[in-house]
């Protein structure tokens, strides 16, 4: 019995000691295996009398126990250091600022757009695009731009060899319309134009807002105030206007339109030349020439057009001093829209 007590004490503190699961096994297995400490204590006692055999037997069964209990706690313990270990080193820091993600936003050129939109759809304008690729029919002769008139040497076109031309303004977007539907009509056609001139105040692409608006009874009038009012609403700003007679072949009477600088407000800065005014947009009332070809009643429908500088009116009201920017794609530049 002391024996016995013996072996089950120093199984219980191998157990104890055990520094991995592995030796711990090998604790296990030294004691409980079939070759172990116990068993063998077991067989040496082949010759113990029958009367002693019950009391032995259960004192052994007591021992394998203790020796199990204390394997299986130092196990668990070993479990949860080598647990607790796993997460030290897999620590997650939920208080760190999240990495963020770079969020795309639109181009200044889109942003001025969608403004220029919101304006008139607010007013019942249609929206076109017209195209890019137009023929001489609709980007000067339908406009009253006939084959050897100077305007037409004024706009620098980029032609194909088929005979097709880049659109060298959003004009023509007025006659595809009128194909499609007859007055009273509003609507506005914008998008890219193309001209063959590059410096500092040109870029061979930029972008144009077309406007037209036939009915009965329109007058010079209402075109000065729907441009007073989609300015004001464009630069939410009251600024003063200029109509400036000029001339186009597809309006009659035609004006060009003056806004005061919206930089210095007419004091007279490096923007506006000292003038204290920007050259903004040309309009006029339609050409009858361009009307009755395409079916409209000049003696009962009439009404006015207008062609704006996109480009022009994003700078003005992002504060950009330079044209190119707005082409280049420099991603240091249009993050600070
Ligand atoms: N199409 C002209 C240009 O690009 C701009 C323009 C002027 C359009 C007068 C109009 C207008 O509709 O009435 O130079």
């Amino acid at each position: 019995m002391q024996k016995l007590n013996q072996i089950a004490e120093q199984a219980v503190l191998s157990a104890e000691q055990a520094v991995s699961l592995q030796q711990l096994d090998e604790v296990r297995i030294h004691y409980l295996g079939k070759k172990g400490q116990v068993t063998e204590f077991l067989k040496s006692l082949a010759n113990i009398s029958p009367e002693e055999r019950p009391l032995i037997g259960q004192s052994v069964n007591q021992a394998k126990e203790t020796i199990q209990e204390a394997i299986q706690k130092r196990l668990e313990e070993l479990k949860s250091a080598e647990l607790a270990k796993r997460l030290a080193g897999e620590t997650i820091d939920v208080t760190l600022p999240g990495r963020g993600h770079a969020e795309g936003h639109l181009h200044p050129i889109t942003r001025t757009i969608m403004r220029i939109e919101d304006y008139f759809t607010q007013l019942g304008f249609d929206i076109t695009g017209g195209q890019e690729i137009e023929n001489e029919y609709y980007n000067f002769d339908a406009l009253n731009i006939p084959a050897h008139h100077p305007a037409r040497a004024m706009h620098d076109t980029f032609y194909f060899e088929n005979g097709l031309l880049l659109r060298t303004h959003t004009s023509p977007g007025q006659i595809r319309y009128l194909e499609k539907k007859q007055p009273p009509v509003r609507m506005i056609a914008l998008g890219r134009v193309f001209r063959c001139e590059s410096d500092v105040t040109h870029t061979p692409m930029f972008h144009q807002l077309e406007g037209l608006c036939l009915d009965k009874n329109i007058c010079f009038s209402d075109l000065k105030g729907i441009l007073k009012d989609f300015l004001q609403f464009f630069f939410e700003d009251e600024l003063a206007m200029r109509f400036r007679p000029s001339y186009f072949p597809f309006t009659e009477p035609s004006a060009e339109v003056d806004m005061q600088c919206v930089m210095c407000k007419g004091k007279g800065c490096r923007i506006c030349k000292n003038t204290g005014w920007l050259e903004i947009l040309g309009c006029g009332m339609v050409h009858p020439s361009v009307l009755a070809p395409l079916g409209v009643d000049t003696d009962t429908i009439n009404g006015f057009a207008f062609g704006v500088g996109i480009d022009r009116l994003a700078m003005l009201r992002y504060q950009i001093n330079d044209l190119r920017l707005l082409f280049e794609n420099d991603i240091r530049f249009l993050q600070q829209f």
